[in-house]
C-alpha cells in the first residue's frame, strides 16, 4: 500500500511550520557518523543511515553486528536480472529494519569508465542502460520494504585517485548519455527517496555545491523529490552547499550546517526559504520511512520475509560467468577426483574493500562448498600460491576481545571481537564508554596458529601502540603521526611489527594496546587493526606441491583472486594482473592437467594471460558469504552458471580508457562517449571476453527477430540437452557509419527459460532513448532518424540475428 503524496506533503508542511530556524538547521547536520538528530518537539525520530550496497553494516563498523553479505554489485549486474536485484533490495530493507536503519547508502551507479577504477567492483556496469535497469529494480526492492536509498555518487565518481578534490572535465553529451543516464533512469522508474552527491567536482564545481546538476537537472528536469546527502565529509562550504542543493551534511557532529547554517541565514547570506526546501526534503524522507509520528509511512504492508542465506547463494550462482568451457569441461563428471588449488579456495574472498564491506556471520569458501557437495575422498586441496603479499586483519585462529580502560587503568567495558578490526566513532563505543573517559583500548586474547613457523603480526592505524605476543613486547611506538588523511587508519597498509616463531595448535597470548590520543580527531574515531600473516613458504615449493596434487586428479580447479590491497575504495589499480605468483600457478597446473578449470575470484576485470592454456574459465566475482556453496552448485552441474558480462574483460594494454590520474587536479574524460565496449569498438580492438558474453550448460539457436514499434520479439530455441536460461540481448547500430556515435549499443534485454528442444519468445522493449543523442547546441535530447540494424544475440560480439528498421 502506498500513501497518497498529498497526505505526505501535508504532514511535511505541518511539521515544518513547528520548527524554528535553529531546529531546522540542526536537522540538516549529522549528529554522529550515521544519524541525524531527533526532534522530539515534533515527534521526529533520529534518521539512521548505513552502508550498502551488498549488506547493511549498521551503525557499528565491526564484526559484532553481522549482516548478510550478498555478491558484489558487479555480480548482481552480471545476473542481468532486475527480478533478482529487486529481491536483493527487499532483503536489504529487511536487514535495515532489524538494525534500526532508515536509509541504505546504496546503490552505487557510477560507471566502469576504466577497469583501473578502485570501486569498479561496487558499480554495476560499463553500460548506462544495464546500470539503470539493475539500479531501478534494487531501489524499488529496498523501498518496497519501507527503507530509503541514496543512489550514489552523483555524479562521475568513477575513479578513486584524489577523489576528494579531482575535477572531472566531461562534455555535456558524455554526462547525459553516460554518467547521468543511470541516475535519470532510476529517478524516473524507481523514485528514490535519496541521492548522495559525490566528493569530486564536475567541470569546475564540487558536486556537493553543484547548483546546475542538482537543482536544475536532478530536481528541475527529472523531478527528483528525495533528500540529497553529501558523501562523508564532502560538504565543505555552508553557503555553497545549501545554495547548491545539498540537504544534509554528513557525518557529524562537526559539519558546515547546524549552527553555521543558522548564522548564515541571520547574516543574510542564505535565505530561510532555501533552508526550508532542504528541511522539507528531510521531513519527506522521515514521513516515507515512518520516522515522523502521526504521519503514515510510504509502506504500510511489508513484503514477505526473505531468506538471506538462500538469496545470497541464488544470486551468486546466477552471477557466475562461464566465459570458456572447452569440450564441456564443466560441469564436473560424477565421481571424478578433483584437486582444488589456491589460497582463496580455502580463505574465501567474498567482498571488496572500503565502505562497502559488511561483516557476515559466516562465509562458505570454495573448499567448504565442494567438501560438502563432492563424494568423500574425491577432493584434495593445495594452496599453490598466496595472493596476499601483506598482513590481513587477524581472523582465523584468533579469539579476541576489546578491553576499554580509563585514565587510572580501570576497566570501563569489555567487548568480544570477532576479528582484529575496530572502527569506532563515539556512537558505537561499547556500552558505558565515552571518549571523555576512554584512554586505552586493548585487543587481547589468544591465537592458535594452524601452521608452525615464523608468524608476522602487525598494526594498521595511527597513533600510539604496544604489541605483545606471549608476554614479550615487540613494539612500543607511534605509527604514522604526520598523516592527516581522515581515512588513513582505514585504507593504509598494516605495518609488520613482530615476527614470532609459533607452533601449530599451540595457543599464545596476544595483546595490542592503543593509547587514545587527546587530540581532536582521534578522540572521535578509533580505527585500529591487529594484522597477521602466516609463515611464508617458498613460492616455488608451493607451486610444485600444487602441481603434484593436480597431476593426480581428474580435474584441477584453480581459484585465483585479488586482495583487499588490489580492489578497494580509496585507491585505483595500477595494473590488472593477478597478485603474487597466481599466473605461474595456473600455467604450471594446466601443463600437467588438461582438465584445468580456473575460477576467477575478483570484483572487476583481471588479465588472464593463460586463458588459451586451460579448459574452462568461470568468473565468480566477489561472490558474497555463500559463494562457495554457489560455486559447488555450478561446478557440479546442479545449477547452470547464469551470468553474462556486465563489462568488457580485456588486458590493460588493450583497454581504451586508462587515464584515472588527474593532471593538475583535473581529469579530462577525453574519450567522451566512448567507454567500455563503445571504446573497444572505436579502437577496433578485440577484448578477451566481450560485453554480454557468458555460457550456460545448454546451447541456444536464435531463430528470428521482428521489430514492431518499440518492441522486439526474438524467438530462440534451446538446442542443447538440458533446461536452461538465456539472456537475450538486443543491440542497435546505425546502418550509416557515424564517427560521432558508438558503432553499436545495448538497447534492451530479457531472459527466457526453456527445456531441451523448446522454442520460446523474448519480448524486449526498446526505449526511445536508445535512438536519441544529447544535442549540446540545443541543450536537449534529439531523436536520430534513419536506418538501424537491430541485432538479437548472446553478446555484443555474437553474430546473432539481425533485422533492419527505419525510424
Ligand atoms: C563513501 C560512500 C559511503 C560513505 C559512508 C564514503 O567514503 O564514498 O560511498 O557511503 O563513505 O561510509
Amino acid at each position: 500500500m502506498t500513501q497518497a503524496p498529498s497526505a505526505t506533503e501535508a504532514a511535511v508542511e505541518a511539521a515544518l511550520a513547528r520548527l524554528d530556524l535553529d531546529m531546522k538547521t540542526r536537522l540538516l547536520a549529522g549528529q554522529d557518523r550515521w544519524s541525524l538528530p531527533p526532534l522530539p518537539e515534533i515527534g521526529l525520530k533520529s534518521l539512521v543511515m548505513s552502508d550498502g550496497p551488498i549488506g547493511v553494516r549498521g551503525v557499528r563498523w565491526s564484526a559484532d553486528d553481522p549482516s548478510i553479505a550478498l555478491p558484489s554489485p558487479t555480480a548482481l549486474a552480471a545476473t542481468w536480472d532486475p527480478g533478482l536485484a529487486h529481491r536483493a533490495g527487499v532483503l536489504l530493507a529487511q536487514e535495515a529494519r532489524c538494525k534500526g536503519v532508515h536509509v541504505l547508502l546504496a546503490p552505487t551507479v557510477n560507471l566502469h569508465r576504466s577497469p583501473l577504477g578502485g570501486r569498479h567492483f561496487e558499480c554495476y556496469s560499463e553500460d548506462p542502460y544495464l546500470t539503470g535497469v539493475i539500479g531501478s529494480a534494487y531501489v524499488k526492492g529496498v523501498q518496497s520494504g519501507g527503507v530509503g536509498t541514496t543512489v550514489k555518487h552523483f555524479v562521475a565518481n568513477d575513479a578513486e585517485t584524489d577523489r576528494f578534490t579531482v575535477d572531472n572535465v566531461i562534455s555535456a553529451r558524455a554526462l547525459r548519455e553516460l554518467y547521468l543516464a543511470p541516475f535519470e533512469a532510476i529517478v524516473e522508474n524507481a523514485h528514490p527517496w535519496g541521492i548522495m552527491t559525490a566528493y569530486n567536482a564536475v567541470n569546475g564545481t564540487t558536486m556537493s555545491e553543484h547548483h546546475y546538476l542538482v537543482n536544475e537537472v536532478l530536481r528541475g528536469e527529472w523531478g527528483f523529490d528525495g533528500f540529497n546527502v553529501s558523501d562523508w565529509t564532502a560538504a565543505r562550504s555552508t553557503v555553497g552547499a545549501i545554495n547548491g542543493g545539498l540537504d544534509v551534511a554528513m557525518p557529524g557532529p562537526r559539519t558546515v550546517y547546524g549552527e553555521a547554517l543558522a548564522q548564515a541565514v541571520r547574516d543574510g547570506k542564505v535565505t530561510e526559504a532555501t533552508v526550508d526546501k532542504a528541511v522539507r526534503n528531510v521531513l519527506r524522507l522521515a514521513v516515507r520511512v515512518g520516522a515522523l509520528e502521526g504521519a503514515e509511512p510510504a509502506v504500510t504492508e511489508l513484503p514477505d520475509t526473505v531468506n538471506g542465506v538462500e538469496l545470497a547463494r541464488e544470486i551468486a550462482r546466477r552471477s557466475f560467468v562461464l566465459v570458456k568451457n572447452d569440450d564441456n569441461a564443466l560441469p564436473l563428471k560424477p565421481d571424478g577426483t578433483v584437486a582444488l588449488i589456491g589460497a582463496a579456495a580455502r580463505d574465501a574472498r567474498v567482498l571488496g574493500g572500503g565502505s562497502a564491506a559488511v561483516f557476515p556471520d559466516r562465509t562458505v569458501s570454495p573448499l567448504d562448498g565442494l567438501t560438502e557437495a563432492l563424494p568423500e575422498g574425491t577432493l584434495s586441496h593445495a594452496v599453490g600460491a598466496d595472493p596476499n603479499t601483506e598482513l590481513m586483519p587477524a581472523d582465523k585462529g584468533f579469539a579476541l576481545r576489546a578491553v576499554c580502560r580509563g585514565a587510572d587503568g580501570t576497566v570501563l567495558a569489555t567487548s568480544p571481537l570477532p576479528n582484529g578490526q575496530i572502527h569506532w566513532s563515539f556512537a558505537d563505543l561499547p556500552e558505558g564508554v565515552s571518549f571523555d573517559v576512554l584512554r586505552e583500548v586493548e585487543l587481547t586474547g589468544t591465537f592458535t596458529p594452524r601452521l608452525t613457523g615464523p608468524h608476522t603480526l602487525g598494526i594498521k592505524g595511527k597513533g600510539a601502540f604496544r604489541l605483545a605476543v606471549g608476554g614479550i613486547t615487540y613494539y612500543d611506538g607511534v605509527q604514522a603521526p604526520d598523516e592527516d588523511d581522515p581515512f588513513e587508519g582505514f585504507f593504509s597498509s598494516p605495518q609488520p611489527r613482530a615476527q614470532v616463531e609459533l607452533a601449530a595448535g599451540q595457543p599464545v597470548e596476544i595483546s595490542l594496546t592503543h593509547i587514545v590520543a587527546l587530540g581532536d580527531y582521534l578522540r572521535e574515531d578509533i580505527t585500529i587493526t591487529l594484522a597477521h600473516q602466516e609463515p611464508r613458504r617458498d613460492p616455488d615449493e608451493l607451486i610444485a606441491e600444487a602441481v603434484e596434487v593436480a597431476r593426480a586428479a581428474d580435474t584441477a580447479i584453480v581459484v585465483v583472486a585479488t586482495t583487499e590491497r588490489v580492489e578497494s575504495e580509496g585507491f585505483d589499480r595500477t595494473d590488472l594482473r593477478l597478485p603474487g605468483r597466481q599466473d605461474d600457478l595456473v600455467r604450471a597446473v594446466a601443463a600437467v592437467n588438461p582438465n584445468t578449470v580456473v575460477v576467477v575470484n575478483s570484483g572487476s576485470p583481471v588479465e588472464l594471460p593463460w586463458r588459451d592454456e586451460v579448459a574452462a574459465v568461470l568468473l565468480s566475482w566477489f561472490p558474497g558469504q555463500e559463494g562457495g556453496a554457489a560455486l559447488a552448485d555450478v561446478l557440479t552441474g546442479a545449477r547452470e552458471p547464469g551470468g553474462r558480462l556486465p563489462t568488457t574483460w580485456g588486458s590493460l594494454t588493450g583497454a581504451p580508457v586508462t587515464q584515472v590520474v588527474p593532471v593538475n587536479g583535473r581529469l579530462a574524460y577525453s574519450e567522451d562517449v566512448f567507454i567500455g565496449y563503445r571504446a573497444w569498438d572505436k579502437a577496433g580492438r578485440t577484448p578477451a571476453y566481450p560485453f554480454g558474453h557468458g555460457l550456460g550448460y545448454t546451447d541456444w539457436t536464435y531463430e528470428s527477430v521482428a521489430v514492431d514499434g518499440d518492441v522486439a520479439t526474438v524467438r530462440v530455441r534451446n538446442s542443447g540437452d538440458r533446461p536452461g536460461r538465456e539472456v537475450v540481448q538486443v543491440y542497435l547500430s546505425p546502418v550509416e557509419d557515424d564517427a560521432d556515435r558508438p558503432a553499436r549499443w545495448l538497447a534492451g534485454f530479457a531472459a527466457v527459460e526453456a527445456g531441451p528442444g523448446e522454442t520460446v519468445e523474448a519480448v524486449i522493449d526498446i526505449p526511445r532513448r536508445a535512438f536519441e543523442v544529447w544535442d549540446e547546441a540545443a541543450d536537449s535530447w534529439s531523436f536520430v532518424k534513419g536506418s538501424y540494424n537491430v541485432k538479437a544475440g548472446r553478446s555484443i560480439a555474437d553474430r546473432g540475428i539481425t533485422v533492419t528498421v527505419d525510424v
